[in-house]
């Protein structure tokens, strides 16, 4: 029989950590209801001491899923865990995850704490976490470059202490597989007690290594791989969940374990993820990337077409691909409507907000003929989860023409009162945002803009992307319509929105 792979997402913790990708409570409910949906074994759902959203965001996930334990991350210190803690009191199923780093110049420059006093604040943080619940995590911030004695001695006191899940995290993406391998047999080797706890691993991909170093941990008996979805997270990223899970099942031969992973709900999350972040996934991206599985060379084509497997080591289907069947069209009734938000994991809270939703799905089935799950998900995004907005795009006229100057005319509702301005630019886009620009001169920096068709064929939505800077905050605001220039315009404004809503929040590693 093989063991469980226990995969643990941190797609609403680390993958939030990446700069402009915080979410709102609503949304993490959303993309939690996706991973419990998936078969996701422990979903980190945040950092509770963070800030009161990130509090109220874990303890809205912890109410809500049922069949995926959920984990909130902690300090090694007293308040940290006992928000984490008070955050998770609803849960199904609950664990705190603690850390403390302890690499030399983490434990110097960082924490001013000699090795001893870290030892003891670890102790004594498991022991604060087991006062809410016996299912406690403990992670040596920067282990891969800790020193491996005082690994083993830290790592053999916290077992002591009760933790029952030691995760060893590469924090800075440094090691190589060969090298984190073989830290993570040396550590089960060595330390006496061991054998009381599972070892799991939590790598970045700085230097592109977070899968192969997870790997090279599964393969020398770690047995929980903490991953994050299209390998969203801090700086470079964390291990992608979809190519850990992919690797394990299409190798068995090299694995002596499996996860619990449903794998066609694979590119549903990664779109989800994507549309509600506003990180776009790259075409070439293992598994989740549009070309994953599109073959462009005709030796190629003529050997899938003779028999599949001459060039396919997976089947596009079962990570979902062509899932996204059409559904609905502007035939569909409003029980259809609903039935088919409720699949998809999206409840709305009252028939008030249903009914307005359902006759914004009709104008956009009557624009597009072909609605599919991702347009719901865009549309869902759109209208309804919307933070409390303070601006709200009224209409729009863009004029282009051949030859001629581009130019906007629009009108924005900031709280209910009407706005309107007019502007030139260098195209459809830039007249927009010049115009929105000379009405709420918000002092921001437009970062990265970008446009993705949410389904195949011209009449598909497009998703807009805008990322803005101010003050050193970056925040994403997204917009999708089947007019990219009303789909700019409104990212424009709901990345406005985000820099309004938004507190401040702790790092949990500053
Ligand atoms: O990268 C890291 O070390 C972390 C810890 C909090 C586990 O994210
Ligand atoms: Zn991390």
């Amino acid at each position: 029989m093989q063991d469980h792979l226990i995969i643990f997402d941190t797609t609403l913790r680390d993958g939030e950590q990446s700069p402009g990708a915080s979410m709102t409570k609503e949304e993490k409910v959303r993309i939690a209801r996706q991973l419990e949906r998936m078969g996701v074994d422990v979903i980190e759902a945040g950092f509770p001491a963070a800030s009161n959203g990130d509090f109220d965001a874990v303890k809205a996930v912890a109410d809500t899923i049922q069949d995926s334990m959920v984990c909130g991350l902690a300090r090694a210190i007293e308040v940290d865990i006992r928000r984490a803690g008070e955050a998770l009191q609803g849960a199904e199923a609950a664990r705190i995850h603690t850390f403390i780093a302890t690499s030399p110049v983490h434990m110097k420059k960082k924490l001013r704490m000699s090795p001893d006093q870290v030892v003891d604040q670890a102790v004594k943080a498991i022991k604060w976490a087991r006062q809410y619940t016996d299912n406690v995590e403990f992670s040596p911030e920067d282990a891969g470059r800790s020193e491996i004695d005082f690994l083993c001695r830290i790592l053999e006191a916290v077992i002591d202490a009760g933790a029952k899940t030691l995760n060893i995290p590469d924090t800075v993406g440094y090691t190589m597989p060969a090298q984190f391998g073989s830290l993570i047999r040396t550590l089960r080797e060595r330390i006496p007690n061991s054998d009381k706890v599972i070892f799991s691993v939590h790598c970045h991909n700085d230097l592109g290594l977070a899968v192969a170093n997870s790997l090279s941990a599964v393969a020398n008996g770690a047995r929980q791989v903490e991953c994050t979805v299209n390998g969203l997270g801090e700086r470079a990223g964390n291990a992608a969940l979809e190519e850990v899970v992919m690797a394990v099942r299409t190798r068995q031969d090299f694995f002596s374990c499996e996860t619990r992973i449903d794998t066609k709900h694979i590119v549903p999350a990664s779109k989800l993820v994507s549309s509600i972040t506003g990180f776009p996934v790259q075409p070439n991206k293992a598994i989740v990337g549009a070309n994953a599985f599109a073959h462009e060379s005709g030796i190629h084509q003529d050997g899938v077409l003779k028999h599949r497997e001459t060039y396919e080591i997976m089947r596009a289907e079962d990570v979902g691909w062509g899932a996204n069947k059409l559904l609905l069209g502007k035939h569909s009734g409003r029980n259809a409507f609903r039935s088919r938000l409720m699949a998809l994991g999206i409840q709305l809270e009252s028939e008030e907000m249903l009914n307005h939703t359902f006759l914004r799905f009709k104008e956009l089935a009557d624009k597009k003929h072909e609605i599919f799950d991702e347009d719901l998900h865009a549309l869902i995004s759109d209208e309804v989860l919307v933070p409390q907005e303070r601006y709200r795009l009224v209409s729009l006229i863009v004029h282009c023409e051949t030859g001629e100057t581009p130019y906007a005319h629009i009108v924005i509702a900031e709280e209910g009162k009407e706005l309107r301005a007019e502007s030139e630019g260098s195209g459809p886009v830039d007249a927009t945002f010049r115009a929105i620009e000379k009405i709420l001169t918000s002092g921001t920096e437009l970062q990265l803009f970008s446009v993705n068709n949410i389904t195949t064929g011209t009449d598909s939505q497009g998703e807009v992307t805008v990322r803005l800077q101010k003050a050193g905050r970056i925040v994403n605001g997204q917009g999708a319509d089947t007019d990219i220039v009303v789909a700019s315009a409104k990212a424009y404004l709901s990345a406005l929105n985000k820099l309004h809503s938004k507190l401040e929040k702790a790092h949990p590693q500053v």
